[in-house]
């Protein structure tokens, strides 16, 4: 759909540079969109330059803005180019001027003649490469790279860390997103710096199954506008016993539209940059708002139940989700499942009418749910050892192992 062909000029734009912690400069993260040719010549996945990851993206510019987390992890974007194709140029450089500014962006041609190379660099193309280029002429943009980047970062945007996201979709209300989001945050903060935005602004229920009545919610950080910073986020952000951070949903009925995308990307790229990971609640709707926040995330929940309306609901998302290029990050959720013969649960019929896995299954046990939700607690304390404890930990597990390897291989479009 068309709705995300718009929102890909907002993704990252606010986001600085991320490239340098406290200790100095960490490695510069490299993406290179190389032409067929180009590539088979230059391998670049043994390409080495101290301080730098490099990693090929397989795929057009298009693909590649479409892809936020893997734009939110390129410090430095190669990319070839025809120096006479004027529609791609432009494409090119409008993307360096817009979401790519906070990167360096590299354009690299074969038969550079000097006027094109002059008209490259008066954009806000950073450098120009020639084709083929020499390991040492990439490691010299790499430097000049590196040096744009460090005069440009500024006072407290600019270090932080590199969070991950995650955001959970219900099918359809009442499925246990919620409960999901919330206990598997709850998992995450044993080991992880977390944060939970509870961005269902008409039903949220987050910080009421953590036990939390935070003062402050998602409202004052939209009415803060421009002055929304890391330490206004953390002012807002409540503390859960368990050192999970919690972003709870306004407590008055708010309109849907009271959200906008620039706001999220605003609010996403702060909140990535000072926690491990951020656990979206998603209000279950399509907006450009929630599409913009479900392009932003690494890994998207779709949560559903093992019914006629929970599995048709499933594939209609299914459907939104695939047309975007989101269909791989998808990990489809059946909750409140029963156990069959032998224990087993039997998804095999709704998997071939949704034409999809179901990734993990969980089981329905209300009495341990609704006692760890009216505590605030993981389900793990109120009742050890049952199923849905269990399920619950192997899919949180799964999911974080799925983030750390799509982040630490890099990928291909
Ligand atoms: N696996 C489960 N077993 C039993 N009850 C559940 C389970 N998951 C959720 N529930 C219950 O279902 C209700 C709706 O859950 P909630 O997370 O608020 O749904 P949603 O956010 O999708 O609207 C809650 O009362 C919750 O206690
Ligand atoms: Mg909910």
């Amino acid at each position: 759909m068309a709705m995300l062909a718009r929102l890909t000029a907002l993704a990252g734009r606010t986001t600085a540079p991320d490239a340098a912690d406290e200790a100095g400069v960490s490695a510069l993260r490299v993406t290179m969109i190389l032409a067929a040719d180009t590539a088979a010549q230059a391998d670049v996945e043994r390409m080495n330059i101290a301080g730098c990851s490099i990693r090929a993206f397989r795929g057009p510019l298009d693909a590649f803005i479409a892809n936020a987390p893997m734009v939110r992890r390129t410090d430095m974007l190669v990319i070839e180019i025809d120096p006479d194709d004027a529609p791609a140029l432009a494409a090119l450089e409008e993307f360096a001027a817009g979401p790519g500014a906070r990167m360096a962006v590299v354009a690299a041609a074969r038969d550079l003649t000097i006027s094109a190379t002059r008209r490259l660099l008066r954009s806000s193309i950073a450098d120009v490469l020639p084709v083929p280029f020499s390991l040492e002429e990439l490691g010299q943009a790499v430097e000049s790279a590196r040096a744009g980047l460090a005069r440009r970062m500024t006072g407290d945007s600019g270090r932080g860390r590199l969070g991950s996201i995650i955001a959970f979709h219900g099918a359809l209300g009442g499925v246990g997103t919620s409960m999901i989001a919330a206990q598997a945050a709850l998992h995450w903060a044993e080991t992880k710096q977390v944060l939970v935005i509870d961005l269902d602004v008409q039903r949220g229920t987050t910080a009421l199954y953590l036990n939390l009545k935070p003062r402050l919610t998602l409202n004052d950080l939209i009415d803060a506008d421009d002055r929304l910073d890391v330490e206004f986020l953390k002012m807002v952000a409540e503390r859960h016993q368990s050192g999970l951070s919690v972003v709870a949903s306004p407590n008055d009925m708010t309109g849907l539209d009271a959200v906008t995308p620039e706001f999220i990307d605003r609010l996403l790229d702060l909140a990535a940059q000072n926690y491990d990971l951020v656990v979206l609640d998603m209000p279950g709707v399509w907006m450009d708002w929630t599409a913009l926040a479900m392009q932003k995330a690494d890994l998207i929940g779709l949560v559903t139940q093992l019914s006629v309306s929970g599995v048709q609901q499933a594939r209609r998302q299914l459907d939104v989700l695939e047309a975007n290029g989101l269909g791989d990050r998808v990990r489809l959720v059946m909750n409140r499942m029963t156990a069959g013969l032998f224990g087993k649960y039997d998804t095999d019929e709704a998997a071939s009418v949704m034409r999809a896995p179901v990734h993990f299954c969980l089981a329905n046990d209300f009495p341990a749910i609704s006692a760890a939700l009216d505590e605030g607690v993981s389900v793990s304390k109120v009742k050890m050892k049952s199923r849905i404890e269990k399920e619950l930990r192997q899919m949180t597990t799964a999911m974080a192992d799925d983030i750390a390897a799509a982040a630490s291989v890099g990928a291909s479009a």
